[in-house]
């Protein structure tokens, strides 16, 4: 079965150094993983370094975030077209922790019709924050997804990725249940077919939340994903290799 696994480092490692050497490590997994795909999504100060010395095709390389707009007075942060010449093919929109400083549904909107044309692939990131017995989880997620395609057309929307992270499950002691993210990802393919049309029939689904080397193939083999975003257990040499080898057995 293939699997997309996201290496999310976030703000890690501390130096180019330990950079290089979990790069290596990362690379070897991929490379030994026919039928997992690994997309590595380093720091932006790392990117263009670790990507230009890369000459393989098992691995691809994905910024963690990038603005809407295509330049200006924009202190801090980097462009689509900035992450496409540091040979990044996607980049990561809407991730929670980037929601949390302040990102909202309308800036996911723009950023993903901004991918996509420039010819990155969108990896758009939605979860609710806490749940209850009343299922409104199921509402806010209809709202990141139904801003996140709005401007997308029609024929595009099978190159988004969506990541589920639901926000209580991130850096979390375990993910959440494999049969409920089952249906997290009927669900999030019905609202998109129902908003936008058949292209949501295919769309590729991942999940993300306190995946390591234990538990990734539970949640690929009944959680109904095409894969996976790892944070923690990705800046891990020996867990992330574990978990990539896990999956290239399945
Ligand atoms: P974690 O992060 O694997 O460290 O829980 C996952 C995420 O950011 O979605």
């Amino acid at each position: 079965m293939k699997s997309i696994v996201v290496a999310n480092w976030k703000m890690n490692p501390a130096t180019f150094k330990e950079a290089r050497k979990l790069f290596e490590a990362t690379r070897k997994a991929a490379e030994s993983a026919k039928n997992v795909a690994v997309i590595v999504a380093p720091p932006a100060i790392f990117l263009r370094e670790l990507s230009v010395g890369y000459k393989g095709k098992r691995l691809s390389f994905a910024a963690q975030n990038a603005h809407y707009e295509a330049g200006g007075a924009f202190t801090g942060e980097i462009s689509m077209s900035e992450a496409r010449d540091a040979k990044c093919s996607s980049v990561i929109i809407g991730h929670a922790e980037r929601r949390g400083m302040g990102e909202e549904n309308d800036d996911t909107r723009r950023k993903v019709v901004a991918a996509l044309t420039i010819g990155l692939t969108p990896v758009l990131c939605v979860g609710e924050r806490t749940r209850s017995q009343s299922g409104e989880h199921f509402e806010f997620v209809r709202e990141q997804l139904v801003a996140g395609f709005a401007d997308v057309p029609p024929a595009k929307i099978p190159r988004v990725i969506i990541v589920y992270e639901p926000v209580w499950a991130i850096g979390a002691e375990r993910p959440m249940n494999a049969r409920d993210m089952h249906e997290m990802a009927i669900f999030i393919r019905k609202t998109v077919v129902d908003r936008y049309g058949q292209g949501g029939m295919n769309l590729k689904i991942l999940y993300g939340g306190s995946i390591d080397e234990s538990n990734a193939e539970d949640m690929i083999q009944n959680g109904d994903v095409n894969g996976l975003l790892v944070g923690r257990a990705s800046t891990d040499a020996e867990k992330f290799s574990a978990l990539v080898s896990a999956l290239g057995a399945l």
